[in-house]
């Protein structure tokens, strides 16, 4: 015995209970995001052998052993199907549906978000899963604690020795991939700005989309407005080979040098790339090539995440803290809040601005001068 009465041994005993809880509940928090990173993987994983597609071609319910008989995969593979399978189900990419009245046979059928990794879903959003988890981007992040101690930009120049932009120029592999995902985001978000926003676009005559990419946003724009003369102006290495139409051509060109005059520039997913002074540069050569002319109707159309001061749903503010993340980790950019882009305009020398939230996290802000 050592001493102690039994109800102190009993309170000792619950509070060391307590304190094992606690523990293992923090070292199970640890544990589930040092292996956060394999849902990433196993999805990457399943993407790239189909199965989504090959789920929806079968077109009901499909069990594991017609899964695994029509996977592309080596036949010592088959038992680690269902491994792959258990955690997607789990992370609500496919569910489970009985087959017949027993339950005892169960066949996968896809979520609204495999759906959407769907090849020949216009809105697939395969290519910025391959390009996000590419290993030229992932890399980075194993730099991310050299790259605080260092003086580098980003940590993907810490892992490549050279910024984003300018290896993406050197890369045609990584280039094209990365604007496939660009023109993937984009076919979202025109259908949904045609839909919602095309007002913004009545009366303009002219538009030079800024960094516009392979130009997905201005063909659409160029086809339901055929009186404006549109322009996509983006780096060589993207739109040096392309070849317009009647109301849209390419240009190359760098936007912070100059912006070619009209009476209105896009910016899609532009601003979040760089960082405070950089984008007042921007702005200040997007204001110029609007009021060039003298136009009245000048304006900049920004479409970029906009972080809500309030609270939103749990996975939507998780989503915006790691797209932040990534913009460090990519090109120096970042995710902001209204107030932080009122200020962005205001020192560039913008007067007034309309936000419209148009779909989900993302705004489509008119600025005025
Ligand atoms: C995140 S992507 C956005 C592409 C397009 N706006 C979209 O949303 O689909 C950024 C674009 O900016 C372009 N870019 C980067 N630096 C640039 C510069 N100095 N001048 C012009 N474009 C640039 C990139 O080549 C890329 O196409």
């Amino acid at each position: 015995m050592d001493g102690l009465s039994s109800s102190t041994q009993i309170n000792k005993a619950l509070v060391d209970e307590e304190k094992a809880t606690k523990l293992l509940r923090a070292q199970a928090h640890i544990l589930n995001h040092v292996f956060n990173f394999i849902h990433s993987f196993s999805l990457k994983c399943a993407t790239q052998l189909c199965i989504p597609d090959i789920i929806h071609s079968h077109g009901k319910p499909m069990t594991l052993s017609q899964l695994n008989s029509s996977l592309p995969i080596h036949h010592s593979k088959t038992p680690f199907v269902y491994r792959l399978m258990r955690i997607l189900v789990h992370k609500g990419f496919f569910e489970l549906q009985k087959l017949d009245e027993s339950g005892e046979e169960e066949g996968f059928i896809l979520t609204d978000a495999s759906r959407l990794l769907l090849k020949d879903n216009p809105f697939s959003v395969t290519p910025i899963l391959l390009n996000t988890l590419d290993p030229a981007l992932t890399q980075p992040w194993q730099h991310l604690s050299t790259w605080f101690q260092n003086d580098d930009r980003t940590p993907f120049d810490t892992a490549h020795g050279m910024g984003f932009w300018e290896y993406a120029g050197h890369n045609t592999r990584l280039n094209n991939q990365f604007n496939d995902a660009m023109e993937s985001d984009s076919r979202l978000v025109t259908s949904v700005v045609m839909e919602k926003c095309k007002g913004v676009f009545e009366g303009l005559e002219s538009l030079v989309d800024v960094g516009g990419g392979t130009g997905n946003l201005a063909k659409a724009i160029a086809n339901e407005f055929p009186h404006m003369e549109c322009t996509v102006l983006d780096l060589p290495h993207v739109v040096g080979d392309l070849e317009g139409n009647k109301n849209l051509k390419y240009v190359v060109g760098d936007m912070f040098e100059a912006v070619p005059s009209a009476d209105a520039v896009l910016l899609k997913s532009i601003l979040h790339d760089w960082k405070d002074e950089d984008c007042v540069k921007i702005l200040g050569r997007c204001k110029e090539a609007i009021t060039s002319k003298g136009s009245k109707k000048g304006k900049v159309i920004i479409i970029d995440l906009v972080v809500q001061n309030h609270k939103g749903d749990e996975e939507s503010t998780e989503t915006l803290l790691l797209a932040d993340m990534q913009m460090l980790n990519l090109v120096a950019g970042r995710e902001r809040t209204e107030k932080e882009l009122a200020k962005i305009f205001s020192d560039a020398g913008f007067r007034s601005y309309i936000v419209n939230p148009i779909l989900g996290l993302r705004s489509l802000i008119e600025v005025y001068p």
